[in-house]
């Protein structure tokens, strides 16, 4: 069902209720998500965006009972990932020979995904369109986050539609920011931004600052995913150029896995040193591989420091530490402490090999990290305590 925005535009998106992951399997969606698509009617009319693949014959047939296919001028194709673009074939199918507008690199991302010879239109920044009275201007936003990524301001109606930038995956019946849960929209859309934005922060800011210098009259920003920001919509930008300067907060996060409740235990009492140092200082621990790995990426997003434990196993680290700790190479953080525990009972290289990969994601590594043989006992907890207490020293 289509939702009024204004008197010239509509949502014509696709609400997804059932997403739990996204990304194949990555990234966790527990609150569901959208993918947005608006129709905007002038004296010419556009489509901006579609919806993801599984959804696209109800998107097709939704858009049917608000406007024949044929009677759109333009498609506006602001990202070519499949979430946004994967209607397209079936659309293209009715009006093959459509205007789409995107940047080269969209061009080229089409037609890699879906090798077809549609009637593409190349627009760069500052190009504009004519609906009639009003006009779409183009704004090239590489790394927000595909190198394809732009972002279309309508004039007139002063609305930025953002495609994914200050989206969040969160399905709900409230269109607007305003309506929503104020805590859960800044939750997932910093979740959002930790796990999608983080590698690409210097792209961040630098577009966010030349979308600033344009004055744009920005009224409504309409994001490819989850509400539309509606009241004050500046303040998502605001926080966007917050979190892209290597975010972080007065947290460390204590994350690790164990055989058989060693390295649990060492983790357990150096959060107490932590916390006895630092009583102010936000502390998380988490077994991770029990942990969703996206929210584990927005606590690392959060954090100032990390401290990350594993036992070791077969002259190596445990498998679930090891894809977290290529994960966060991934994310390129910066300015973040860390160092590296556990227990172990044969030869113990799994701290080493942590630190090292700790240091090749970027993050400053302040000791050489905590090894101990065998079960833990109360010399080990003495010195757990000591590590905390030392590490939450050495970070500040
Ligand atoms: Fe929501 Fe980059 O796709």
């Amino acid at each position: 069902m289509a939702i009024q925005i204004n008197a010239n535009c509509k949502w014509v998106g696709k609400i997804d209720w059932e997403l739990r992951k996204f990304h194949g399997e990555e990234y966790s969606t527990h609150k569901g998500s959208s993918y947005n698509a608006y129709l905007i009617r002038d004296e010419k009319t556009v489509l901006i965006d579609t919806v993801w693949m599984p959804f696209d014959k109800e998107f097709v047939e939704n858009l049917k009972n608000e406007i024949p296919l044929e009677k759109i001028d333009y498609i506006v194709i602001n990202h070519g990932e499949v979430d946004h673009s994967g209607a397209m074939p079936e659309l293209m199918r009715h009006i093959p020979n459509t205007p789409i507008y995107c940047t080269a690199n969209g061009e080229k991302s089409l037609r890699g995904q879906y090798h077809k010879d549609w009637n593409f239109h190349v627009v760069k920044t500052g190009e504009r369109l004519s609906l009639g009275s009003k006009e779409l201007v183009f704004i090239e936003a590489p790394m927000l986050h595909w190198p394809d990524t732009m972002m279309t301001f309508l004039t007139g109606d002063n609305i930025l539609f953002s495609n994914d930038a200050f989206g969040q995956h969160l399905a709900s019946e409230c269109l607007y920011s305003d309506l929503v849960d104020q805590g859960e929209l800044l939750q997932e859309a910093m979740k959002y931004y930790a796990n999608i934005l983080t590698p690409y922060n210097p792209a961040v800011t630098k577009k966010i600052n030349e979308l600033k210098a344009l004055n744009l009259p920005i009224e409504m920003i309409c994001p490819s995913h989850g509400v539309i920001w509606r009241n004050e919509p500046l303040q998502i930008v605001d926080q966007y150029l917050k979190w892209a300067e290597n975010y972080a907060e007065d947290q460390i996060t204590v994350a690790y896995d164990t055989m058989w409740d060693g390295t649990r235990q060492m983790a357990e009492v150096i959060v107490k040193g932590i916390v006895n140092a630092a009583p102010g200082t936000t502390v998380k621990l988490y077994n991770l591989a029990r942990m969703d790995k996206t929210d584990l990426m927005t606590e690392m997003f959060r954090s100032k420091a990390v401290l990350i434990g594993s036992s070791t196993v077969n002259n190596g680290m445990l498998r679930d530490v090891a894809a977290v700790l290529e994960e966060m190479r991934g994310m390129k953080f910066k300015n973040k402490k860390a160092a590296a525990f556990g227990c172990y009972g044969w030869s113990g290289e799994a701290v080493k090999l942590i630190s090292t990969r700790l240091g090749e994601a970027g993050f400053e590594v302040v000791n050489e990290g905590l090894r101990e043989k065998w079960a833990p006992d109360g010399e080990t907890t003495d010195r757990c305590f000591e590590f905390g207490q030392q590490f939450a020293v050495n970070i500040n």
